[in-house]
């Protein structure tokens, strides 16, 4: 199998450009951030908060999240339901910056996504992909921009979505979620050895596209 993997800070693309990627050489799309807001709005629907104080083991025992693939579109669905719409607000991206930090959550997810790896084509995208989850990937892209550009990107996003925020307010919690997820003792986001750097911040999204693309024909190839 091949397993392209894909790493970055929030807003830089990813996800909408890894999915365009995994479409264009029919692979399956992964989005491992899916995982961790379902296992953060676990924790939310039980009363816990970011500083995550309490019992998470007990929590864990009693959650199920899996991934389903409905016509090439991934769903997550959290004990039996599908959550995929009701994770996409701030609330749930810090939360699950939150529970990201945490070792028991981190195992709890592990195994999931290596065996999607075992047994598809993949792109998958996340924070450690690259450094954690496949080491070993064919391909390993840094995906990232500066966060002004990032915050803005998002922004547009929420807004289209009927979400109401500021821009200050997504620059500020992109800002957190950036500290949170790069100084976390495990598995923290940073760019593995071997993975190319892709900077978007000057390119538009169809040259960001191109990019990936020549850095996967490249990486295939060698
Ligand atoms: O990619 P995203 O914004 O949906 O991710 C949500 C949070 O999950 C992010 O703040 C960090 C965490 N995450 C992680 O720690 N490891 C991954 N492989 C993917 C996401």
């Amino acid at each position: 199998m091949i397993n392209i993997a894909i790493d970055g800070p929030a807003g830089a693309g990813k996800s909408t450009l890894s999915r365009l990627l995994a479409s264009k050489l029919s692979y399956i799309y992964v989005d491992t951030g899916a995982l961790y807001r379902a296992v953060g709005l676990k924790f939310s629907q039980k009363g816990f908060d970011t500083s995550l104080e309490g019992d998470l083991d007990a929590v864990l025992s009693d959650t199920s999240v899996d991934i389903r693939f409905i016509n090439g579109e991934q769903r997550v669905f959290l004990d039996g339901e599908d959550v995929s719409d009701n994770i996409r607000t701030p609330l749930a991206s810090m939360m699950a910056s939150a529970v990201s930090a945490k070792p028991s959550v981190r195992a709890f997810l592990l195994d999931m996504q290596r065996n999607l790896a075992k047994n598809n084509n993949v792109v998958m995208d996340g924070r450690d992909i690259g450094t954690v989850v496949l080491p070993d990937a064919k391909v390993k892209i840094f995906l990232t921009a500066d966060v002004e550009v990032r915050a803005n990107r998002r922004l547009k996003e929420l807004l289209e979505k009927g979400q109401q925020v500021s821009f200050d307010e997504v620059l500020e919690d992109m800002k957190k979620r950036d500290y949170n997820d790069s100084h976390r003792p495990i598995a923290p986001l940073k760019q593995a050895d071997d993975a190319v750097l892709a900077d978007t911040t000057k390119l538009s999204f169809d040259q960001s596209l191109e990019l990936l693309i020549n850095i996967v024909k490249d990486g295939i190839k060698a």
